[in-house]
């Protein structure tokens, strides 16, 4: 828990999404405190993106509760989820490809809490355009902001893809795969922009595979297999935890990261 809080700013009761008769979200529990850092892992398959899709409200859950603030959002579609203070990124780098950087931030800030409109604004008031400057900041890419989309490397459409959940100045930031693709030295880049995030005090749920960015920036650890929960709690546990061991990261990457974490305490 941070910050003394004692409700949680989000709360997940018995949460399940099937697709057909299969559970890909499996009666799944997670509270997240204002200023929680939490990494999802798990073996591709293991319903890691279906759970951030149930909580944006991009695929409703089957059933159970989720309460944003003690606010029922289950059965909220996603631009008033959005609104209510959840944004998110996607695997997908998509964006507008035609479009500039600041252009492309700014569509998600249009997107966000205060804008009751169907369509985003095609007129930007002072205050969104603060937004966008503040998050194309936190995100490295103000002195990039006019390049076209489709001119960007994989590291910035990523990085553009933050910076449009952030424009949106989110209680809570859902980040899938950040640094999926990327070269070790592009993930240390994203690493330390996340941690400027966790600095600013943002409240984030991400999901990553690659688990030296997982392991590094989250203080609590769900990994999920099955669409359940086997494992949460912080990273030096998971590492010995027999379950994650043998059905996710597999002796030699244990070891590995063992000897990583030892080296950085
Ligand atoms: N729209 C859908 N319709 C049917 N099945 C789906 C749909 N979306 C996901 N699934 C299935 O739900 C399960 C969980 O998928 P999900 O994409 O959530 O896994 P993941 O943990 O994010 O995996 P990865 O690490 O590969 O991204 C998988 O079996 C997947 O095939
Ligand atoms: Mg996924």
């Amino acid at each position: 828990m941070s910050n003394g809080d004692t409700q949680p700013l989000l709360a997940c009761r018995n949460v399940f999404k099937y697709f057909g008769g299969l559970a890909a979200v499996n009666d799944f529990d997670l509270d997240v405190y204002s200023g929680d850092v939490i990494g999802i892992g798990g073996p591709n398959g293991a319903g890691k993106t279906t759970f951030l899709d149930v909580i944006s409200g991009i695929n409703p859950a089957t059933s159970g509760e989720i309460l944003l603030d003690g606010i029922p959002i289950a059965n909220k579609k996603a631009d008033v989820i959005c609104h209510l203070g959840i944004s998110r990124t996607f695997q997908l780098n998509a964006g507008f490809e035609s479009m500039s950087i600041r252009e492309n931030t700014l569509v998600g800030a249009s997107f966000g809490r205060g804008d009751k409109g169907w369509f985003p604004r095609m007129i930007y008031s002072k205050e969104m355009h603060e937004r966008v400057e503040r998050a194309l900041e936190l995100c490295h890419l103000q002195d990039r902001a006019e390049l076209i989309v489709r001119d960007l490397p994989v590291l910035d459409r990523k990085l553009l893809l933050m910076a449009g959940a952030l424009a949106t100045e989110p209680k809570l930031l859902l980040i899938d795969e950040p640094v999926g693709g990327l070269n070790p030295h592009e993930v240390d880049d994203v690493m330390e922009i996340v941690q400027g995030l966790i600095a600013e005090g943002v409240t984030i749920i991400l999901i990553e595979h690659v688990m030296r960015f997982l392991l590094q920036l989250s203080e609590r650890v769900v990994i999920m297999h099955h669409g359940e929960k086997i494992y949460e709690g912080d990273s030096k546990g998971l590492l010995s935890d027999r379950k994650v061991v043998e059905v996710y990261l597999g002796e030699g990457t244990a070891d590995r990261l063992q000897h990583m974490m030892a080296e950085r305490a």
